[in-house]
């Protein structure tokens, strides 16, 4: 089976504050995008990792990706608009022995590799759509336009979701031609697959696999990073 990891790294990084593009932030003095890279790499079941960069940076991108001492192959191409034409232009890139594709956004730097492995071994085993997830902390509430809420959910049924997700190719491919990649649906990439009546399988997520997206978020992978150079878990 040739497995191929898509990330998503072309996002501006607003809510992170303005400057250079969130996925060339850096923690511990590496960029966020290069954290991933890595991970995806050290989980040794990924062949091929297509990045999708933010426009004005696929030289720069390809010139930090070039220098990494990893195994699998690296394809840098300029990203869309929006996450989801990021991806679905990465996934036209993709050559055709691929079989089992992942997705996993440049922000979730500090992802373990052992959450990779787990997402690939549970597409190989026959899930067609797999999704780390978490339960959720807080309680959530149904809103609507005039702040007033509508609903609770029972929060035993929630799931935050991560990436990577895994898919078979064919079925994200198709959930992929299904949309016009300029017209964003979803948020995720599972979102597309269930519009097409596929069942996606949740498997157990890890909090360390939290996405970078605001200030304090830094700070938070700043203390990961510091413990896992501390216990000489070095990346
Ligand atoms: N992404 C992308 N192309 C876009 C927008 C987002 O490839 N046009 C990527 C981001 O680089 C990130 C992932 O999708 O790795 C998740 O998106 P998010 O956390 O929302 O990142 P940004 O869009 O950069 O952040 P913000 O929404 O705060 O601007
Ligand atoms: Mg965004």
């Amino acid at each position: 089976m040739t497995t191929a990891a898509l990330v998503p790294a072309a996002g501006k990084g607003e809510r992170l504050g303005a400057g250079t593009p969130k996925a060339l932030r850096e923690v511990g003095g590496i960029p966020l995008l290069v954290h991933a890279v890595r991970a995806l790499a050290a989980s040794r079941v990924i062949d091929l990792i297509v990045v999708a960069a933010p426009v004005d940076f696929v030289d720069e991108v390809r010139g930090l990706l070039g220098e990494l001492d990893v195994t699998c192959d690296i394809e840098v191409l300029a990203g869309g608009e929006s996450r989801q034409e990021s991806v679905a232009r990465a996934l036209i890139a993709l050559p055709s022995e691929v079989d089992i594709v992942l997705v996993h956004d440049a922000a979730r730097a500090l992802t373990p590799p052992e959450l990779i492995a787990s997402v690939v071994a549970s597409v190989a085993a026959g899930h067609a759509a797999v999704v780390p997830g978490l339960a959720v902390a807080d309680t959530l509430k149904q809103v609507n336009t005039a702040s007033d809420v509508v609903a609770t959910p029972d929060r035993a049924s929630l799931r935050a979701v991560q990436t990577p997700q895994g898919f078979a190719r064919a079925v994200l491919q198709s959930a992929h031609a299904g949309v016009d990649p300029s017209d964003p649906i979803a948020t995720d990439d599972a979102g597309l697959v269930e519009r097409d009546g596929v069942t996606v399988h949740v498997i157990p997520g890890h909090e360390e696999a939290f996405k970078v997206t605001r200030p304090i978020d830094l700070i938070l992978a700043e203390a990961v990073l510091a413990k896992r150079r501390a216990s000489g878990n070095v990346s």
